[in-house]
């Protein structure tokens, strides 16, 4: 059976994914088709053509399109606590009540008319909507592979109404236990303070989080903004996550937070720089948050966790690897399974997974998330050869030992590899790399290419040889979704990748899930006795991750990279001294 997930024109990171016959054979976020990041509001029909292309099947031979957004009736608590939360702007609450599922039904007509333009045939296909946290809930659950009874859990900015998600996987069912509503949402807490903080909501939540290290956490006492007793948990809209007349306005402007939040803690933060109180804000958002996430996991699914081990994870909040550190170190939780896409693109492979489960059809585990396009070394020459640029190129014999001989060489490399990544992370195919042993790399990849604060952390991709005397734990970590504590003996040996805090998000390379990343990263050790690389993600700043050969070249001659290797071939710049 083909299930195709769709989401969209949802607001954020619209994606699709392709199940055949329970197997997960593609996906890809539509942001990296069109070049705009989190392409809010488009549908993914990039995405969506890309997927059908991967599996080789036509429009006609879909047979269920899944959706994850559903119609929310009228007798559900949902409409009902959104408008009670919200009767300080009373346009909105009665909305809720009389027409609260204005947004649903915008969202379904326009997708069925997408899937006739697309000749998949909205009368003729099976579309099954799913709801927005059981499609978070089975993009953890699902593919997870365990088969113990699991707790699952969910936290996101907002769903239809739900924002929160405890429940519990056995025999392949979801069973919900608890949800919280809008506003009670610990994303859209956290969303508000970044925006605070001076980035964008719903994109720069992980530069709080990398920002939080640098602050005391207990310098500013932040706690009026949620209050959580473990069984309950309600957000101080009087502060934050306030809507209509309720917000703060300045520079032209809306912010979540209301005037009274900006007279208590100042205004609005400016700039790159880490800068007090600020820092401290930052921290104390930090700790809230995992306090609150901690209690409520406890309270809800604690029981659950101390009965079998297991722990599946979805939202964005899931996305929060300090967070999931925090849980990891609970003595019972033994195995944690964070989705890698779990911000809403994860909610295509999520809603299908969860059809294809209730259809009878059961879901294989997900074993990498090299699901994007892909193109061979003949392809990459002939985009060259189109490339305004000019590029000059070699054959390589050995590319990943080449690859390994310019990092130990000192220089930065921009890597492009098989099939692009689904989710956030680039894991080794859409990457640049750098030596993390020699002093000033990640100062010299901020200055080449990804001009980011420079307070951010760079992440570790790490040989499953050396990773357990690394990060002290066997764990498995291919996704880069859960910070660790770096061993102090290998603080001095990668200073590049290691956090403030001593943490370290590491992506643990086996080589059954990347035999050529695995290569490089075991001849960068012959040279440098480490078998660890810095990795970060191939875009610019405020760009999404480069897709093709063109995206890749564009990107290296908007930079001052010099090296760039795709797939079989090695282009340099004028006068690099790799060549
Ligand atoms: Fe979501």
């Amino acid at each position: 059976m083909n299930i195709l997930g769709v989401t969209g024109p949802a607001l954020h990171d619209n994606s699709a994914a392709l199940f055949v016959d329970g197997k997960l054979v593609a996906a890809a976020e539509e942001e990296r088709f069109i070049r705009v990041k989190h392409a809010k509001r488009r549908h993914p029909v990039n995405a969506i053509k890309f997927c059908l292309a991967q599996a080789g099947i036509g429009p006609r031979e879909v047979d269920v399109v899944a959706y994850p957004y559903v119609h929310v009736g009228l007798t559900s608590p949902a409409r009902w606590h959104y408008a009670r939360r919200h009767w300080y702007e009373p346009a909105r609450a009665l909305r809720a009540i009389f027409d609260g599922n204005r947004k649903w039904r915008r969202k379904r007509g326009s997708v069925l008319q997408l899937l006739d333009e697309l000749g998949i045939g909205s009368q003729r296909v099976r579309f099954v909507p799913v709801e927005h946290h059981l499609a978070h809930a089975s993009s953890a659950y699902h593919l997870s592979g365990f088969e113990e009874k699991t707790a699952i859990v969910s936290f996101d900015g907002k769903g239809e109404y739900a924002t929160t998600f405890f429940g519990y996987g056995e025999n392949g069912k979801i069973h919900k236990i608890k949800e919280f509503y809008d506003p009670d949402s610990l994303g859209w807490f956290y969303g508000a303070l970044t925006e605070y903080l001076g980035f964008e909501f719903q994109d720069g939540e992980y530069k709080v989080m990398g920002m939080a290290p640098y602050g005391d956490p207990h310098r500013y006492d932040l706690s009026r903004l949620i209050h959580h007793s473990g069984a309950s948990f309600r957000v101080n809209t009087r502060l934050v996550n306030v809507i209509g007349h309720r917000r703060h306005r300045a520079n032209g402007k809306e912010y979540s937070v209301s005037p009274a939040f900006v007279d208590w803690l100042g205004p609005v933060r400016n700039g790159d720089d880490i800068d007090e109180p600020y820092i401290h804000y930052a921290a104390a958002t930090q700790r809230l948050l995992e306090d609150a996430a901690l209690a409520l996991i406890d309270h809800y699914v604690g029981d659950l966790i101390r009965e079998t081990g297991k722990l599946c994870f979805a939202g964005g909040v899931a996305l929060n690897v300090k967070l999931n550190q925090r849980l990891l170190a609970w003595p019972h939780l033994r195995e944690l399974f964070v989705q890698p896409a779990a911000g809403d693109a994860g909610t295509s492979v999520g809603a299908a997974s969860y059809v294809a489960m209730s259809l009878g059809e059961p879901v294989q585990k997900l074993e990498h998330v090299y699901l994007g396009p892909s193109f061979s070394t003949d392809e990459c020459i002939r985009v060259c050869r189109q490339h305004p640029q000019r590029p000059s190129w070699a054959r390589l014999d050995d590319a990943p030992a080449r690859a390994a001989q310019i990092l130990a060489g000192g220089q930065p490399l921009a890597w492009f590899q098989g099939r692009m990544e689904f989710g956030p992370r680039a894991l080794g195919n859409r990457s640049i790399l750098g030596d993390p042993s020699r002093p000033g790399m990640a100062e010299r990849i901020n200055g080449q290419i990804k001009y980011r604060e420079r307070w951010r952390p760079f992440c570790p991709s790490v040989l499953d040889t050396v990773a357990r005397d690394l990060v002290q734990s066997d764990h498995p970590a291919p996704y880069m979704t859960i910070a660790f504590d770096v061993a102090e003996r290998w603080k001095a040996r990668i200073p590049e990748v290691v956090h403030k805090d001593g943490s370290a998000r590491v992506q643990v390379v086996s080589e059954a899930s990347n035999p050529r990343f695995y290569r490089l990263i075991s001849e960068l050790e012959r040279h440098t006795g480490n078998a660890v690389v810095l990795n970060t993600s191939m875009n610019r700043r405020g760009e999404p991750i480069v897709c093709t050969p063109a995206d890749a070249l564009d990107m290296f001659y908007g930079s001052d990279l010099q090296c760039l290797i795709m797939e079989d071939i090695l282009i340099t710049k004028d006068g690099a001294p790799a060549t």
